[in-house]
């Protein structure tokens, strides 16, 4: 009998944290439904656990719920009560009023620190006025040189598979991703395919594991549990790795200051030579001018770059290419506009042509309502938000649902089908100012989104004058891996243009 003591003890303890917890986020008065389906103490976590593919197939029905009781459930993952918001004005409200992320991003914090994606909000607030200056025009044009090499090395890296068949196109997206944005946010040049070079994507694509691994496993959420798991041991062997980079470069980056305190400027290394400042530089000169920023800030603002930069443009782009393999009618509009600027050139793109390619802006954000590579973002309530039908508790977690924006009824009975061409018209477009969010809306929305379409519309110029491709997206199956990711057959086979 004795061995039952312990038993009870502890069961009485999680009742009463339980308990505790319940009351420490009293509910609103008008608070929004509830998702079926809830069993007692554990609510909807059960239902959460399985693979990333069923993961993706429970926030879809999460999300279609929240449609037909107006825009916003609620579900339990134990005492926790987490808010699902598919509303686009909800979605805007939240965004603005509660800027502190959730306990969920804890889960990147060994990696990206207090960078801007994870940071506490006393933080954040400095840090994005301090790093916004580092995204405008002038400094995004300075890229093109880099961004114009870095799409000529996908075109010659992707001969190779011209007239084979399917292959698997995200794996040369995402080095080429990569290597961009370590050029531009670290300086360095990965286009030597060195061991450090495979050690460092293995890492960061290992890493992200581990934290859908931790979300999904909720027996892992507390620190305390999660410190003696097989999950942390595998996330630090991969900080290692990539600590262990961006600390390096940003010493020797250091010691090159002159007298003057003045950073030697650096040269696109392949056919344009222009000069460009990397952000690791702007940062460093920001530390040396105003003292502001210490070697562990701007590691964390630099791996968060890196983090945000390659892994999303790449996707977005390896979507958008299937895309096109798919819709050939689309990809032929998308040529005549390139034909319309470039002519029979294969020059490269300045920065006059960007705007010109407006069917192409088109088509990068039809890809990304379709496919939303962020679905998902989370905020923690400081404060009760009114929404358009219900009151939110302070305290609790709010996942608001980018990719529900984007399938919400308001874009029409044709909203599963990929149509650029709405983008043409704003008549053809919902009248609503937050019905696109694949940059998430408000004042916590990305940084890099300027810098994202100039790279993705650059890569995209250079790619489809030189090949047609084809392939067959319907055959998709999705998966959520913190990001939206093919589980299986994301193929396209290539031709040369003639
Ligand atoms: C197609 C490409 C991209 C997509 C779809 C995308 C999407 C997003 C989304 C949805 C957020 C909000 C995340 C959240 O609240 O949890 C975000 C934030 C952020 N993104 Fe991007 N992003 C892209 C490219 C980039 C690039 C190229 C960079 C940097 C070079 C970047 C850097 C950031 C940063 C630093 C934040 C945090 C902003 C803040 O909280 O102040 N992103 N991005």
């Amino acid at each position: 009998m004795t061995f039952l003591v312990p038993i009870l003890i502890c069961v009485v303890c999680v009742l009463y944290s339980y308990y505790l917890w319940k009351k420490s986020c009293p509910d609103t008065d008008n608070e929004p439904p509830k998702f079926p389906g809830a069993l007692p103490i554990l609510g909807h976590a059960l239902q959460l656990i399985g693979d990333s593919c069923h993961l993706w197939r429970a926030v879809n029905d999460l999300a279609n719920k929240s449609y037909d009781i107006g825009g916003v459930v609620a579900a339990y993952i134990g005492p926790r009560t987490i808010y699902v918001i598919t509303d686009p004005d909800d979605f805007f409200t939240v965004a603005n009023t509660s800027l502190e992320k959730d306990g969920f991003y804890d889960f990147a914090k060994p990696w990206l620190g207090e960078g801007l994606v994870t940071g506490k909000m006393s933080i954040w607030k400095n840090h994005r006025k301090l790093l916004n200056p580092a995204f405008s025009q002038i400094v995004l044009d300075g890229f093109l040189g880099v961004f114009n090499d870095q799409a000529r090395k996908l075109v010659k890296d992707l001969e190779k598979e011209v007239g084979k068949g399917p292959f698997d196109h995200w794996t040369y997206t995402r080095h080429n991703a990569l290597e961009t944005i370590c050029l531009t946010a670290l300086g360095v040049d990965f286009t030597d395919h060195t061991i450090l070079n495979s050690q460092y994507v293995h890492a960061t694509e290992q890493i992200f594991n581990t934290m859908v691994d931790r979300f999904q496993k909720f027996w892992l959420h507390s620190p305390l549990t999660f410190r003696w798991s097989d999950v942390k041991k595998k996330q630090d062997a991969c900080l290692k790795i990539l600590h262990n980079m961006s600390y390096t470069v940003l010493r020797r980056r250091r010691a090159e200051f002159d007298v003057n305190n003045i950073l030697p400027e650096r040269k696109t290394g392949n056919t344009s030579g222009k000069k460009f400042k990397a952000f690791m530089d702007l940062l460093l000169e920001l530390s040396v001018e105003k003292g502001v920023l210490n070697d562990r800030e701007i590691r964390e603002h630099v791996d968060t770059m890196i983090v945000g930069g390659h892994d999303t443009s790449a996707n977005v782009l390896m979507y958008t290419l299937l895309l096109l393999g798919s819709h050939p009618e689309v990809q032929e509009k998308a040529n005549q506009e390139l034909r319309d600027v470039f002519g029979d050139s294969d020059r490269d793109v300045e920065k006059h042509d960007l705007s010109q390619l407006v069917y192409l802006e088109a088509i990068l954000k039809e890809s990304m309502r379709i496919y939303t590579i962020v679905p998902v973002v989370a905020r923690r309530l400081d404060r009760n938000v009114q929404l358009k039908n219900y009151t939110l508790a302070a305290g609790r977690t709010c996942f608001m649902f980018l990719f529900g924006i984007h399938r919400h009824p308001m874009w029409g009975p044709d909203a599963d089908q990929f149509k650029p061409d709405r983008w043409m018209d704003p008549a053809t477009l919902p009248d609503n100012s937050n019905a696109f969010a694949g940059f998430s809306l408000g004042r916590r929305m990305c940084i890099g989104k300027t810098y994202a379409l100039m790279s993705m519309k650059t890569t995209l110029s250079h790619v489809l004058r030189k090949y047609r491709f084809k392939g067959d997206h319907t055959k998709l199956e999705l998966k959520l891996d913190v990001m939206l990711k093919p589980a299986s057959g994301y193929y396209v086979s290539i031709e040369k243009r003639h």
